[in-house]
Order: structure tokens, then sequence, then C-alpha cells
């Protein structure tokens, strides 16, 4: 992107392509310390207040940075390099790419917990982690005080549902969920049927003496890329019918309809729902359904095929951190009776572990 100047206007040229840049858009943007508190970056004028006509009466571009003198007196020293942050209109986690990933994949870095960790670079780097393969594995977290609540709220808030603001995954007499089971549990997405869906899950292991209940993941993403490439009629089905998703116990009643695949306003993938023991398809033509069964018979078939899944076992301390709207979890069967297997868990939502990534980003000027 360049920025020139003619006639008291600004234009920025893009691919070739030359704009005028609003002058109210540059107005609005006085940066001075009568215009904006330095430390929260708000205004501290009210642009609705402001004629939108407003012209720029002098000019000057240095390679740094676009110095205004508008018509109403105020003057602005504006650097080009937010200007063209503006222009991007990506954020720090959007410009993380996504990393594919199937049952090859590598043993990823652990990150040893220490109680400096949410103030470290390493907190960076395991969140970048987070953000490009949809999960990462805290060691040696301590187990006392239901710690999963303090670690939780270290690096974003909690989310409290109708489980609790932690819920303990151990079977347990008259269940209300499969998960509080020695049952196994094939790969799924937690909690479809609420709005919005919990965006992360932390699971923290405080216990497990048995030989099963290997924890197993899926990368939704790879699974729906791959179904687009591989089966396109089957991928879009998914992609249009709304299927209400449901939860139904004692006291609460939860529902929502949402696509299975759903995709973001340049149609890639957004949020994967899966957890076909919760999820009620409308009823439609026969022959959509019949589509529609197909393809979510066929994704289930991904999803537990080994060509996809990645299985390991938990020890006491370790804390997983996987984006639920991406990945899907699931574990294998144990025996009660070898031993204790205690997992917490816990919710929280993207806002405010973006807000610690980039925090954090601004902390060591990466
Ligand atoms: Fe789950």
């Amino acid at each position: 992107m360049k920025i020139e100047l003619f006639e008291n206007k600004v234009f920025f040229e893009n691919n070739g392509i030359k704009n005028e840049i609003h002058p109210f858009w540059l107005r609005e943007r006085v940066n001075g310390e009568n215009f904006v508190d330095k430390k929260t970056q708000q205004r501290l004028f009210d642009p609705t207040k402001i004629e939108n006509k407003i012209m720029i009466k002098n000019l000057n571009l240095s390679d740094e940075f676009l110095e205004i003198v508008f018509e109403d007196g105020t003057k602005t020293k504006l650097s080009i390099q937010s200007i063209e942050k503006e222009f991007s209109n990506k954020n720090l986690v959007q410009s993380i790419k996504k990393i594919k990933w199937d049952s090859s994949l590598k043993k990823l870095k652990n990150y040893q917990f220490n109680k400096n960790i949410f103030e470290e670079k390493t907190m960076y780097t395991a969140l970048n982690d987070f953000y490009k393969f949809g999960f990462v594995i805290f060691k040696n977290v301590p187990t006392e005080n239901n710690f999963i609540v303090h670690f939780a709220n270290s690096i974003g808030s909690i989310r409290k549902t109708n489980f609790g603001e932690y819920f303990n995954v151990k079977s347990k007499p008259e269940p209300n969920d499969l998960a509080y089971t020695s049952l196994p549990l094939s790969p799924h997405t937690d909690n479809p049927y609420r709005k919005p869906v919990p965006c992360i899950q932390i699971l923290h292991c405080i216990d497990n003496e048995v030989s099963g209940g290997l924890s197993t993941l899926v990368d939704g993403f790879t699974v729906t890329e791959d179904l687009k490439k591989n089966f396109v009629n089957l991928y879009e089905i998914l992609t249009k019918i709304k299927v209400r998703y449901q939860f139904i116990d004692e006291k609460v009643i939860l529902e929502d309809w949402a696509e299975m695949i759903e995709l973001d306003h340049n149609n890639e993938f957004k949020q994967v729902r899966f957890s076909p023991r919760l999820d009620f398809v409308p009823l439609i033509e026969k022959e959509k359904l019949e589509l529609y069964y197909s393809a979510r018979k066929k994704i289930s078939e991904l999803c537990n095929s080994d060509q996809y899944k990645i299985e390991f076992k938990l020890s006491k301390g370790d804390l997983l951190m996987m984006d639920n709207h991406r990945l899907l979890h699931g574990r294998t069967s144990y025996d009660k009776n070898e031993g204790n297997r205690f997992l917490q868990g816990c919710y929280i939502d993207y806002d405010s572990t973006e807000s610690k990534l980039k925090y954090l980003a601004r902390k060591f000027a990466l």
C-alpha cells in the first residue's frame, strides 16, 4: 500500500488501484493528547458532533508520518504504519495461520508450568501454538484447590455454564451426561446447543491411575477441508442445513439451530459442531435428508478413523487447552476398578484469550 497526496487530498494505492481516503476518516483519528486518552486510546471527543464534510487545509508526507491540518484548526501526525494496519483490518489472531494436522502429527512441544508463566514470553508462544493447531498442553500444573479456575482466569475469563464454573469429569452414579461415565466417548465437540458455543475447553488431569481412558483429538478443520476436497456434495449439505442441537435435564432445556459445518462470510471454515447424540435435523425433503444422512455418516467415519485422530494419555498435572469450535475430542473407555481417573474441565471464550495474546505481544514487543 502506498500513500500519495494531491491538492489537499490523501490517496492510497493498492494493487494499482488508487482511492481517496475520506478526510473525516483522518479527522476522527487525530491523536494528540487533547484528543485521545493515552492509556485507553479512547477518544476524548465525540466524532458525531463534528461536521462530516470537513476539509483538509494542509498536508505533509514523509516516509514515516502523514501530517494534517484540518480547516477546523485541528492538527495531527499519523504514522503511515498505523494507517496501513487499519487498511489490512486483520488482528493478531487472524494473522496466525491455522496448521492442518492428522494422525501423522509429530509430538508437539509441551509447556512446563511455572507460577509466572502467565506473564512470560512462553505463554505467548504457547497461545500461538494453540491458534495454529487448535490445542496446547501444559505439564505439571498444580492439581490442588481447583487450580483450573485460577489457570483459566489467568489467560482469559471463565465461562460458567449449568455444569458450573468448572466440572469434575469422573464416573458418577446417575450421570446427566455420558462424560460422567466410564464409557468410551467418540470424537465430538462440546455443547453445540449453547448460544454461543463455548469457545475453548480446558481439561486438567488431577489423577489418572487407569490404563485406558486415553484422550482423543481430531482436527475438525482438516476433516472438513478433506470432505470439501473429496466429497463436495456431502460437504455442501452440512454447510447449508441448520440442525437443532439440544440438551435436556431436570431443570435445564438448551437448544440452538446451526449448520454442522459453519462457514464465515468468505465461505471459509468457521466452526464445526459434531455431537451425533444431540443433533436433530429438521423434517425436510426425503432426498435432502438422504444426502444429509450420508454426509453425517461420512464425517463421523472420518472423525473416528485412524487417519485423523491422535490418542494420548493425560497424566496427573497435564492441562489440555483445546479449541471447541475447531477440534473434536473424546476418550477411550476405562475400567473403574483399576483406580481413579479424575479430570476437571471448564470453558473460556476467545476474546479474553485473544486479549492475553495481544497483551503479551505488546509487552515483549513481538
Ligand atoms: Fe466433551
